[in-house]
């Protein structure tokens, strides 16, 4: 029997959850009073997202949209919603641990970007962070977080904390929920 590759661990496996600090921007649901107008990732798909269509899917039951804020302007946001793993895309060794269902039912990550004057101050990470954990705290069940890099230094990013390829994709990434419940919580 060929022996399973053994996963490196996680880098996420290895986060402490820091204590927030008086400086961090805190997390929480958009709302009307959130300023956009000024957000600027440097990816801009992503600022336009938020700016003109992140309102609409909100109220249309399509994504649920979490902004972390500075004074009430919006410096970096993240977006869930529900999906589905085909279970053909996951690696063997995983598969064979699920029964036969053609698909899973996972949660996407659409959209997550950092406001420019934000960026290389952790704040990415916090607002991952608390994307899975607020993944992992859902009454729905969820095999696994999805994403979807929009390059390849989106994807390396996530790579960093565990995401895996899906299929045949490299930019299509997932990370079991099994992985995230053992994340040490705060
Ligand atoms: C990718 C992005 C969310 C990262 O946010 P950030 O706040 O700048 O990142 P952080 O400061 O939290 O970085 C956390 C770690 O990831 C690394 N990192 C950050 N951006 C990275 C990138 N593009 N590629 C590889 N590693 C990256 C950091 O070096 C840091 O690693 P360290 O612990 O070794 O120091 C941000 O750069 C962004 O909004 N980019 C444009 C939109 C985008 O690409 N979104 C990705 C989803 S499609």
């Amino acid at each position: 029997m060929p022996r399973t590759r053994r996963r490196s661990r996680p880098r996420c496996l290895l986060l402490r959850r820091r204590v927030l600090g008086p400086a961090d921007p805190p997390i929480e649901a958009l709302a009307r009073g959130h300023d956009r107008s000024s957000f600027n990732s440097g990816a801009e798909e992503l600022d336009r997202y938020l700016k003109e269509q992140a309102s609409q899917d909100l109220r249309r039951h399509l994504a649920a949209i979490f902004v972390a804020h500075d004074a009430g302007r919006v410096v970096g946001y993240y977006s869930l919603s529900a999906t589905a793993i085909e279970l053909n895309d996951l690696p063997g060794d995983l598969a064979r641990r699920l029964p036969h269902y053609p698909q899973v039912p996972a949660t996407l990550l659409g959209r997550l970007a950092v406001d420019g004057s934000w960026q290389g101050r952790r704040l990415g990470e916090r607002l991952l962070i608390d994307a899975l954990f607020r993944s992992l705290a859902s009454e729905l069940a969820s095999y696994a977080v999805v994403v979807d890099a929009r390059d390849e230094a989106a994807a390396r990013f996530y790579r960093r904390y565990g995401f895996m390829p899906l299929g045949q994709s490299q930019r299509r990434m997932f990370l079991p929920m099994a992985t995230v419940a053992r994340l040490p919580h705060a």
